[in-house]
């Protein structure tokens, strides 16, 4: 990431570019919730594409499936949503703020966390501090006045807050289905991607071709009511995950785990073009009880490091769960081995406008281009240096004067076909660039009146400047040949 970068400028570029905006704008914003533009359209289909076809379409052990939003109410019951998944949160009654106990703990001095700890009986770690609170809570121990006792700052105004007790929040987002809104219809917007890749593993067992060990992967909508959604997309309401879910023996699973953390290390690196230095790994301190490993692949944001993906053993509980829960027995027989079992699962799971933000900040860039306005040498330019597989553009074509639209445009239409492509003629050539150069363009094909004689267009590369003159008949392969690195 550029030292440049901060999400304030990130948010302005996509606001002024039309990539990622307010959803519901005209009546003041929607909190947590984003819409695409046409640009971040284009990008986020180009980014969950180079993700299908790296986990799905390039494997022969990895199907898809593409499930409802609203599913069963009993799924989430049986994968425990609906009790527990939930977070802590308070309110300052002063100043009207709420916050998710984990995100107010982390703002505290190292004299009041170690005041909570104490009262918690718990060490000062984050994370070991959250869970004391959730088992405190879960087991009805009062602990009402502990952030008054510790005199917790509520960081909005620097001074100690009258705070709620601490209290549970379920997450999940839910709605009525059919005509009476009672409790019986009520139903909920998953939580997860991945709950129907169990609810259906015998359906796809028995209707396809795979054996054990295979993966089904989904991509789609997810809905969380978060408590408090903040920077830009990386945590909002409505959001969109990438999950896969490995199902094998559990006496392999721990290198299917092993092998699934590489590869998606290796899909950030050489498919995405991560900086190594723009992702670290963090293994989890706590596992859930059923779970063997898991760890988060983090990515520094201009706001710190952030959890992009999560790979988990979940072992064999989701599985069981739905087994208890539907009375259908969910064992696969290996006749390999010629034993019956409930397959273990391993996950990768990553989001995709959380990947979207990660994509936008690791491409910011400020540098200089040359110029030839109001006399001056160089001007400074804002160029996101996106991978041209997931650019929302990648080729523009710019014709140098509008006398020469035709011969610009019938080359637009060669080219569209094969590239997501723009055609450009409105300003000055210098104008264009910059305009292409802030959404990412890698290439930029300027039709001059030469192009007329020697059917050749020059080729400007986005990141170097520099310029190639190519032939128009040899462009296609020439840019396939870039573009695919
Ligand atoms: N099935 C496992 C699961 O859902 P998770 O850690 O809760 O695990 C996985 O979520 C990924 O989904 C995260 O690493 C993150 O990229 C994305 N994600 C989770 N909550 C999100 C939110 N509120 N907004 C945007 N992305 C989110």
């Amino acid at each position: 990431m550029s030292s440049q970068v901060t999400l304030e400028k990130i948010t302005n570029l996509c606001k002024r570019r039309g990539l990622i905006f307010q959803s519901s704008e005209l009546y003041g914003g929607f909190n947590g919730f984003w819409d695409y533009g046409p640009y971040g359209t284009a990008m986020r289909r180009a980014v969950e594409a180079t993700w299908w076809d790296y986990m799905v379409e390039q494997r022969e052990n990895v199907v898809g499936q593409d499930s409802t939003i609203i599913c069963h109410p009993q799924v989430w019951k049986a994968s425990g949503h609906v009790d527990q998944f939930a977070d802590i949160m308070v309110d300052n009654k002063d100043s009207k703020k709420r916050y998710r106990i984990d995100n107010l703990l982390e703002q505290q001095s190292e004299e009041v966390l170690a005041k909570v700890a104490e009262l918690m009986g718990s060490e000062t770690d984050i994370g070991k501090l959250e869970a004391a609170f959730e088992t405190k809570l879960q087991e009805g121990e009062n602990i009402d006045s502990v952030l008054l006792d510790a005199k917790v700052i509520d960081p909005s105004t620097d001074k100690v807050g009258d705070w709620t007790p601490p209290r549970q929040f379920n997450l999940m987002m839910q709605t009525y289905v059919g005509p009476v809104f009672s409790e019986e219809n009520k139903a909920y917007l998953r939580a997860e991607t991945c709950q129907p890749i169990f609810v259906n593993f015998q359906t796809i067992c028995n209707s396809t071709r795979q054996k054990l060990p295979f993966g089904i992967a989904q991509t789609g909508k997810a809905f969380r009511n978060e408590i408090n959604p903040r920077n830009f997309t990386f945590r909002s309401r409505e959001f969109n995950q990438m999950e896969m879910e490995f199902f094998c023996h559990s006496d392999d699973s721990m290198d299917w785990y092993n092998f699934w953390r590489d590869q998606r290390l290796a899909f950030y690196s050489d498919v995405l073009k991560f900086k190594p230095e723009s992702m670290r790994t963090h293994d989890h301190d706590k596992l859930a009880h059923y779970a063997k490993a898991a760890m988060d692949i983090e990515f520094e944001f201009p706001f710190g490091w952030g959890e992009l993906e999560g790979i988990h053993h979940r072992g064999t509980w989701d599985l069981s769960q739905h087994a208890e829960f539907s009375g259908q027995k969910q064992e696969y027989f290996d006749q390999a081995r010629n034993e019956k079992y409930i397959p273990t699962v391993v996950e990768t799971s990553v989001g995709l406008d959380r990947l979207m933000l990660a994509l936008l900040c690791e491409a910011y860039d400020e540098d200089e281009a040359e110029t030839a306005k109001d006399g001056k040498e160089v001007e400074g330019r804002v160029v996101m240096r996106f991978p041209a597989i997931i650019a929302p553009v990648q080729v523009a074509i710019l014709p140098l004067s509008k006398k020469l639209a035709e011969g610009a445009r019938e080359l637009h239409a060669k080219l569209k076909p094969f590239f997501r492509s723009e055609y450009d003629e409105a300003q000055s050539i210098g104008k264009r660039y910059r305009r292409q150069d802030e959404i990412g363009t890698p290439f930029c094909l300027t039709f001059d009146f030469d192009s007329l004689e020697d059917n050749c267009v020059t080729v400007r590369e986005r990141d170097s400047m520099s310029q190639e003159r190519v032939a128009i008949d040899k462009l296609a392969n020439y840019l396939m040949d870039k573009i695919r690195g």
